[in-house]
């Protein structure tokens, strides 16, 4: 557990990371609050970045504070592994007294995970205010954890920051007024776009022996860890099916999850995959920049991650999402991204379509540029500016000044408010 920080005259704000796919969407943030403060802009801003602890492994975290050069968390809830349930209740029950004690004004989650909701629910019953970053995107599938984590985190989140006009659209539907929601762009872009040039320096084409004096030779990367592909043995071994095949035409590189490794062991699939020399390669995940430098000269993706379907739309790589449905739908219909499902042989047709793409120029989807960090914090300091003239720690009772209600009063914030202070 970290030290207790002594309150500021600025914004404190504990940011929340828990799984891997929020590394890559805080560093961003952090690294905008520190060049927020470096250029004296108000108010000054105190961040706090709490790790539940969801993942834990040395390549399932660790290594992307050190890829991403994001600092050592200042408190690690340290919840571990669990059921849902047990996972969610734990990092409330961890949460919670961070919370009391760090008396924030505002809590920053990201995403879609356990701690996403946990960490939300938390605040907002000590009436602390939240803002969510990745808001409103929607699969409709209410099947998927992630669906209802995002579902609830938006319903009660105070300010929903969206990568797209899709996710505004969603928020809207389920009666969010407008003046909680700001599309502010993709977090996880602007990761990718500082570290794309870095990456080109990593090895590990060489040392999976996909490039060597000869040039590049064409391969699939693979990534799988949904329930719904990876816990029910049929399931699983009819996409093994379909990945052998498609090892007879290009190497299929694996690095798997831990979720999934067991359930291969479990099902005793685990011979599809035989070791370094065969064509299906299964490796232990990757750091940060050794699968983005894989991602960016692989032939083909194929994935059920939503993070993924994104950056191969920015790199312009075929990306197969074995899913029936995407929350990401802007990567289909202005990326590179295919739904083909994780029936073999509607894997196998998206892989001739993606054989058959020439590398054009990728498309990117508005405000995917690199500086959707920037503008969130700056949004985040104007809301903040705003209130502080009415909330004051000074003249609240309370500890919790500007909480939700202060903030979201009509008459202390409106989008028409925010419009005609930026037109000034
Ligand atoms: C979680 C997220 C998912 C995200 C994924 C990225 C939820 C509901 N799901 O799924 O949205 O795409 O992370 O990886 O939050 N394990 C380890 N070491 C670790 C972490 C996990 O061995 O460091 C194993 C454990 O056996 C654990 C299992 O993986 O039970 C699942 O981990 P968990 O965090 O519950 O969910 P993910 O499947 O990783």
């Amino acid at each position: 557990m970290g030290a207790f920080k002594e309150t500021v005259d600025g914004m404190k704000i504990i940011l929340v990371v828990g799984a891997r796919p929020n590394f890559m969407k805080i560093a961003p943030i952090l690294e905008a609050i520190g060049l927020h403060n470096e250029k004296g802009r108000r108010p000054k801003m105190d961040p706090i970045l709490v790790h539940t602890g969801q993942h834990y492994d040395h390549t399932m975290s660790d290594s992307f504070f050190e890829d991403l050069g994001l600092p050592r968390p200042d408190i690690n809830l340290e919840v571990g592994s669990g059921s849902h349930a047990e996972q969610t209740g734990k990092v409330m029950m961890a949460f919670e007294p961070i919370l009391q004690r760090e008396r924030p004004d505002l809590v920053l989650v990201v995403g879609d995970v356990n701690s996403t909701l946990a960490c939300t629910l938390t605040a907002k019953k000590l009436n602390i205010a939240v803002a969510h970053v990745e808001a409103g995107l929607r699969s409709g599938d209410m099947t998927m954890p992630e669906e209802i984590n995002r579902k609830a985190t938006d319903a009660i989140a105070d300010f929903l920051f969206t990568t797209d006009r899709i996710a505004d659209a969603h928020l809207v539907k389920e009666g969010i007024p407008n003046n909680r929601i700001f599309f502010e762009g993709n977090v996880m872009i602007d990761t990718l776009v500082k570290h794309r040039e870095r990456s080109k320096q990593s090895t590990i084409l060489e040392t999976l022996g996909l490039r060597n004096g000869q040039g590049l030779h064409p391969y699939a990367v693979l990534t799988l860890h949904r329930p719904s592909n990876v816990d029910e043995p049929g399931t699983l071994s009819r996409i093994c099916e379909a990945l052998q095949e498609i090892s007879l035409r290009l190497p299929v590189i694996f690095p798997c999850h831990p979720r999934t490794r067991a359930r291969l062991d479990q099902f005793g699939l685990g011979d599809c995959f035989d070791g370094d020399s065969s064509r299906m390669r299964l490796i232990s995940p990757l750091g940060y920049l050794d699968f983005l430098q894989l991602n960016s000269q692989a032939s083909v993706i194929l994935t059920d991650s939503g993070g993924i379907q994104e950056e191969a739309t920015i790199l312009g790589i075929p990306c197969l999402t074995l899913r029936e449905n995407t929350e990401r739908p802007i990567t289909v219909t202005q990326g590179t991204n295919r739904l083909v499902g994780n029936k073999k042989e509607t894997i196998l047709k998206g892989v001739e379509w993606a054989m058959d793409q020439a590398g054009g120029t990728p498309q990117r989807p508005e405000k995917w540029d690199g500086r959707a960090a920037e503008r969130i914090v700056e949004r985040l300091a104007q809301i903040d500016r705003m209130n502080s003239a009415k909330f004051t720690r000074e003249n609240s009772a309370d500890w919790a000044p500007r909480n939700a209600a202060a903030l979201l009063g009509h008459e202390v914030i409106t989008s028409d408010l925010l419009s005609s202070q930026e037109s000034r």
